[in-house]
């Protein structure tokens, strides 16, 4: 599975062997893959497809606006991106997200572990200890099945995501969290001149992780911070760096805006999911739902 994320070009780059033999290497590896049922062969109907999105896991939010906004939640095998200023949820949803994996599938989960890849030094434990707390689980069992990886530069990202594959497996991931995706290569190739360099770069390191997501079958969120862009004229004039790079490997795009306490996050780019609105809330608990729709909701569980 390696050899499948990391690809003949790469392979042949690090060892030095031919890129036909590396090309053959990898075309083995998913030979073998396809014949042991775990992963798909390269032609199938689109009935196989309709069939194998059935059993794309999904990860509830907690939240039911959230929940509206994703259609259940956070899938596996594809990279959601959540952009935003500061301030606006980013990180807490990613601390949420984390917690909410590790439930049993009945109760929204994938009952797996995390890879939470901090590259702001913003990962804290304490904040996961509350929300596994508002949320009834165990807070110690609950920070044993996150696997933190401080990344200290562009480069430093970038070979933690090549070496996940054996975590992934060992921790049963289902979730990795890289918050923020593309903050270090910002910080790091400043300057037009650098800008090819830096995108070429973002686009390897998206793709491993899509690859990943996709090859693992689990979910990966990423977020993205965002700049003033003087050229827009209607709307709003935020919007997510990393350019097209980052929007072509992301599945799923969400947009979190910040609206006095409230939280606003809306769907920008799906493939299925209509494009809409919700509020949420940024509580002790993590992302929660406003404080009038849960009790409304509670109220009427209880009529029921
Ligand atoms: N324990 C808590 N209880 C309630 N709200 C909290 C708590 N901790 C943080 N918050 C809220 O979360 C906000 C910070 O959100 P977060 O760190 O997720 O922003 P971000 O989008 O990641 O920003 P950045 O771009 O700077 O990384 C705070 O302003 C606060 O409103
Ligand atoms: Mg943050």
């Amino acid at each position: 599975m390696d050899l499948l994320v990391r690809g003949p070009v790469d392979i042949s780059e690090i060892t030095g062997m031919d890129l036909e033999v590396a090309v053959k290497l990898v075309t083995k590896a998913r030979q073998q893959l396809v014949e042991d049922g775990r992963i798909d062969k390269d032609f199938v109907t689109a009935t196989e497809i309709y069939k194998r999105r059935q059993d794309i896991g999904k990860i509830s939010t907690g939240t039911s606006a959230l929940d509206m906004l994703f259609d259940g939640g956070i899938e596996t095998q594809a990279i959601t991106e959540v952009y935003g200023e500061f301030g606006s949820g980013k990180t807490q949803f990613c601390h949420t997200m984390c917690v909410n994996v590790q439930k049993p599938k009945e109760e929204g989960g994938l009952d797996g572990g995390v890879l939470y890849i901090d590259t702001e030094n913003t990962f804290r434990p304490e904040r996961i200890v509350s929300i596994a707390k508002a949320k009834g689980l165990d807070p110690e069992k609950v920070l044993d099945r996150i696997i933190v990886a401080r990344a200290y530069n562009s480069a430093h990202q970038e070979l933690i995501m090549q070496e996940a594959g054996p975590v992934i497996e060992e921790s049963k991931i289902k979730l990795i969290v890289v918050d923020s995706a593309v903050g270090l290569f910002r910080a790091e190739f400043l300057g037009r001149g650098t800008l090819a360099n830096r995108q070429q770069r973002l686009n390897k390191f998206m793709h491993l992780l899509v690859r990943t997501a996709e090859t693992y079958n689990i979910a990966a969120i990423a977020t993205n911070q965002v700049m003033a862009s003087p050229d827009t004229f209607f709307g709003d004039p935020t919007r997510p760096i990393g350019g097209n790079v980052v929007a072509h490997t992301s599945t799923y795009r969400v947009y979190f805006k910040k609206s006095g306490k409230k939280r606003i996050a809306r769907m920008v780019d799906s493939p299925h999911h209509p494009e809409q609105e919700v509020i949420f809330a940024l509580t002790e608990a993590g992302v929660a739902d406003l404080e009038e729709e849960s009790k409304k909701k509670k109220k009427d569980e209880a009529e029921e």
